[in-house]
């Protein structure tokens, strides 16, 4: 048979040279993607690099501005601030208190930089004594009397300062709670990203270590999700649009991007992937032992959560990231 005669599509045309790959390219990063995680420590003078997270720190207060300079300096506009403090107690009072880590963090760093825009994570888990995300009945979280030192921690990160409330404990309804605690203090304006989605997972061990919140008994899973489920995230997503979600966050990422596509089909606002604690220590340990691309492995995944339909990627990458966008 005449080669010329077999009907079949040339796909690679399309592949032939680096120009063509990116004038067809579909998805991109881009340094307005990202939300930057930053852990800030009590005491002076700390700049303590998480074992589990090589190249990621705990800063005290008096290094913290260095730190964020660098951050917005390399063109990132979000940054997220969570807390590791010594002073723990059954409610978490250091979630909620005016003069709390977080509040004077993003009151300093708001000072120094008004157009950085600071997400506030919105959990008691740092905070208390127990390491649960809310407070403690009978061996369980309880649900209601979560909410209400929930809606106060909002209010107190909205006084500081922080642009944006990303509540992330999980308790039914703190969407609905928080945003009526927000409009009745005044912040109509601020809006809710809700961790909507979010699995029990392993993928997390680093940050506790990184956060000190892990659990002193039990485990999450009696308010975080079961990784094996689909179907509940897109319920879980659903109900916090209607309480009044600006932006939905799928975390983990990496190994829920069926969730991410499926929430992105579902809902008409932001979709937020959170590439979590593990998945980056996974990649800093296999680029450590030189069995990976680091740079290259780091941007095939973060393109792949834009791909599965993420808007906003929050990532203790970014700052890598920014710099390579830089260096093209
Ligand atoms: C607080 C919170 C956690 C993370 C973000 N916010 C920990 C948890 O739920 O146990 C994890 C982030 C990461 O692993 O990078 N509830």
């Amino acid at each position: 048979m005449e080669k010329n005669t077999i009907a079949f599509k040339r796909h690679r045309r399309l592949r032939s040279s680096s120009s063509i790959r990116s004038l067809v390219r579909e998805n991109h990063l881009r340094v307005e993607d990202f939300i930057y995680p930053m852990f800030v420590i009590e005491g002076e003078n700390i700049k303590n690099e998480v074992t589990s997270m090589p190249g990621v720190y705990q800063f005290s207060m008096d290094l913290l501005l260095d730190e964020v300079t660098e951050v917005y300096n390399l063109g990132i506009r979000s940054i997220m601030f969570f807390g590791v403090v010594t002073a723990k107690d059954e409610i978490g009072t250091g979630a909620f208190i005016d003069d709390g880590i977080v509040q004077v963090a993003t009151r300093m760093v708001k000072e120094a930089f008004p157009d950085l825009l600071i997400v506030a994570d919105t959990c008691l888990c740092e905070y208390t004594s127990h390491g649960h995300c809310g407070v403690i009945h009978d061996h369980d979280v309880d649900n209601d009397e979560s909410l209400e030192l929930l809606a106060k921690t909002a209010v107190s990160q909205a006084k500081a300062g922080a642009d944006i409330i990303a509540p992330s404990n999980m308790m039914d309804g703190f969407v609905a709670y928080i945003r009526a605690a927000l409009d009745e203090a005044g912040y109509t304006n601020i809006p809710i990203m809700s961790y909507a989605v979010k699995y029990a997972s392993s993928f997390y061990g680093p940050f506790r270590d990184a956060a000190d919140s892990t659990p002193q008994f039990g485990d999450r899973k009696t308010y975080q999700m079961d990784p094996a489920n689909r179907l509940e995230a897109l319920r879980e997503a659903e109900s916090d649009i209607e309480e009044g979600a600006d932006f939905i966050m799928v975390k983990p990422a990496l190994s829920f991007l069926d969730i991410v596509r499926d929430v992105r089909n579902l809902v008409d606002v932001p979709v937020v992937a959170y590439n979590v604690s593990g998945e980056y220590a996974m990649v800093k340990a296999a680029a450590q032992n030189g069995w990976i691309d680091e740079k290259q492995l780091v941007i095939e995944m973060l393109t792949s959560m834009k791909r599965a339909g993420a808007d906003i990627i929050l990532t203790y990458f970014a700052k890598d990231v920014a710099k390579w966008l830089k260096e093209n």
